[in-house]
């Protein structure tokens, strides 16, 4: 089972690809509804149409060093074999993936680790604004580079000591979260 925080590095990464310069990303659950949902936005120049039809062909790719193109259609598979929903809307504005799964169901990978994730998206892509919000039973935590990017002011984001403490942060707000404390 792939984790599927490795599916939404890939989502986002189509996103940065595209010349995105703000990557939204919500895991929204909800364990009355048994729903687990993944959402990836991007600001970036969008699928074309034609494109856009075919998406989730494994060869229907933009890369020049090998044919296909995995990335939405192994999330979209992972979806549906987990009776949940696969979506993607997109424009010259920007793309938006949706993925749900039963929570509870049996072949739904873990979520991972995802404040590894941010992070890793925080060093490899300076530039980019990211916004993590993370919803467990309706209520929610949000992460959100330009806030910490005003506070840190001439400090870069991708200072060490910053990211070790913006890594403890994201931990404790999700774990706090998932307790149930305010
Ligand atoms: N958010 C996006 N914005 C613009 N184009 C996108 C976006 N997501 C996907 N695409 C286009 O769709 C193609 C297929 O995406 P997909 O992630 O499935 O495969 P890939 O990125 O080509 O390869 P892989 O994910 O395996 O590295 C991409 O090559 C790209 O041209
Ligand atoms: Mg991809």
């Amino acid at each position: 089972m792939r984790e599927l925080s490795l599916h939404i590095i890939d989502v986002a990464e189509n996103g940065i690809k595209a010349s995105a310069d703000f990557i939204y990303i919500e895991v929204a659950e909800d364990i009355p509804e048994n729903e687990f949902k993944i959402v990836i936005e991007d600001n970036g120049s969008g699928i074309p149409e034609e494109m856009l039809k075919n998406i989730t062909d494994p060869f229907v790719t933009s890369r020049t060093e090998r044919r296909v193109g995995m990335g939405l259609s192994l999330l979209k598979e992972a979806s549906e074999r987990c009776g949940g929903v696969f979506d993607i809307k997109s424009s010259d504005k920007g793309t938006i993936v949706t993925a749900t799964f039963l929570h509870d169901h049996i072949d739904r990978a873990p979520l991972g680790d995802m404040t590894s994730t941010i992070m890793t998206l925080i060093i490899g892509n300076h530039g980019i604004d990211l916004e993590y919000k993370h919803i467990f039973n309706k209520k929610d935590f949000i992460f959100n580079t330009k806030d910490i990017k005003e506070v840190l002011d001439e400090v870069p984001i991708t200072d060490p000591t910053v990211l070790g403490k913006l890594r403890t942060m994201v931990d404790e707000a999700v774990k706090k979260l998932k307790k149930g404390i305010d």
